[in-house]
């Protein structure tokens, strides 16, 4: 089925399909990347948190050792689009940067090479791409998760797994480029320290702003996982690392749901989004960080009722 397709006709669809140009791709390893991705329209206004919808031709090529995907002739004419949160560079040399400023928008994303439904559609084929390659951006921008809610002397606390820091990444460009008063933490639990693609750039802004501070976090490093290792410190998710007090050591004070919001993206897990049941408020079976917070006298965002937790779920 592969082969049915002639250079020319695929020229033809990208041509007909895609709208922007991949201006800039940092691999930060086979499995994660940065992509700036340049419309050829301007781009329309949007908010720190926001994202838009990425797409590529069922027709390009997908990544060696990923799921087969076995498609109908027609199905390989479609494209296949994908959400992603605007991530944000932070900074340009010395200075601040904020998303979308530079006329291009920056997206962090992880290959997935397997799933559990159908083969991964986009990921496969997005890490085959190059710089120059064309491909589809959505024209609109979108989104709940935001600043609207954050007064300037608010507390913010940005949680994340993987690539759950790309929307916290615009957010705090946002703050610190209006001057937020509150103080700003942003920890990210990762697999591998090698997965902390902003690590760098983190370290740079809490040296910059007195109110700032990242956390980063790892589950699979050999301190994490053998026993015997000389600095072992264990696996710890986000949810251990609020309930053991070890957040509020690293903030250096206490968390005052009057006047913090409290940002969680990523793994569905690690966030325990309820669901409501005859009435009473179910939590998953998992504890995530939402039933921890509602412990403590926050609450979730819910339709038409905004609480002081705000989350953005992955899958
Ligand atoms: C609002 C929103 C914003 C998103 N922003 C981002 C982003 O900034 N970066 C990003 O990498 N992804 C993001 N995603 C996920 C993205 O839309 C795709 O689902 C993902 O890139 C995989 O695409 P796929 O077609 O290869 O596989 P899909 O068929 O879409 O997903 C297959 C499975 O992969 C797993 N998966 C999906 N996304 C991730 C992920 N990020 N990390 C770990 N496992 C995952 C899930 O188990 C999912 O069921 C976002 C999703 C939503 C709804
Ligand atoms: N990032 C990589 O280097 C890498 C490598 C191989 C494959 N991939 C693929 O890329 C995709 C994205 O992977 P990812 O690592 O970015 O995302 P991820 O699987 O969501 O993992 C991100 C972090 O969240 C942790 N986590 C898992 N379950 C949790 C829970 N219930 N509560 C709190 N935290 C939890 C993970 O710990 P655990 O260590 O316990 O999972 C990890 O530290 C996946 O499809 C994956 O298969 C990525």
């Amino acid at each position: 089925m592969q082969d049915t397709f002639s250079e020319e006709y695929i020229e033809k669809l990208r041509k007909r399909h895609y709208n922007a140009t991949v201006s800039r791709l940092r691999l930060i390893h086979d499995e994660l990347m940065v992509i700036n991705i340049q419309p050829d329209d301007p781009l329309p206004e949007f908010q720190g948190g926001q994202y838009t919808i990425v797409g590529l031709g069922n027709w390009e090529p997908r990544s060696p050792d990923t799921q087969v995907e076995h498609l109908s002739e027609s199905e390989r004419e479609k494209l296949v689009k994908r959400a992603y949160s605007i991530s944000c560079s932070l900074l340009n040399g010395e200075n601040l940067q904020t998303a979308g400023e530079r006329g291009y928008l920056e997206f962090y994303i992880a290959l997935v090479r397997v799933a559990d439904k159908k083969p991964p559609a986009l990921t496969p084929r997005l890490f085959q791409l190059q710089e120059g390659a064309r491909l589809y951006l959505g024209p609109k921008i979108t989104g709940h998760y935001t600043l609207e809610a954050v007064q300037d002397d608010d507390d913010v606390l940005f949680l994340a797994t993987g690539t759950g820091e790309a929307p916290h990444n615009a957010m705090l460009a946002e703050l610190l480029s209006r001057g937020h008063r509150g103080r700003i933490l942003s920890a990210v639990c990762v697999r591998y320290r090698s997965d902390l693609a902003y690590l760098e750039t983190h370290q740079k802004l809490t040296e910059q702003f007195a109110n700032y501070s990242y956390c980063p976090m790892t589950t699979r490093e050999p301190e994490n996982v053998d026993t015997s290792h000389p600095n072992f410190v264990g696996k710890e998710y986000l949810q251990e690392f609020i309930s053991s007090g070890k957040l509020e050591g690293t903030l250096g004070y206490d968390l005052d749901p009057a006047r913090t919001h409290v940002y969680l993206c990523g793994n569905p897990a690690m966030i325990g989004i309820p669901t409501v049941e005859e009435g009473r408020k179910v939590y998953p079976e998992t504890t995530g960080v939402i039933e921890l917070l509602e412990g403590r006298g926050f609450a979730a965002d819910q339709t038409g009722q905004p609480g002081n937790i705000h989350f953005e779920k992955y899958w």
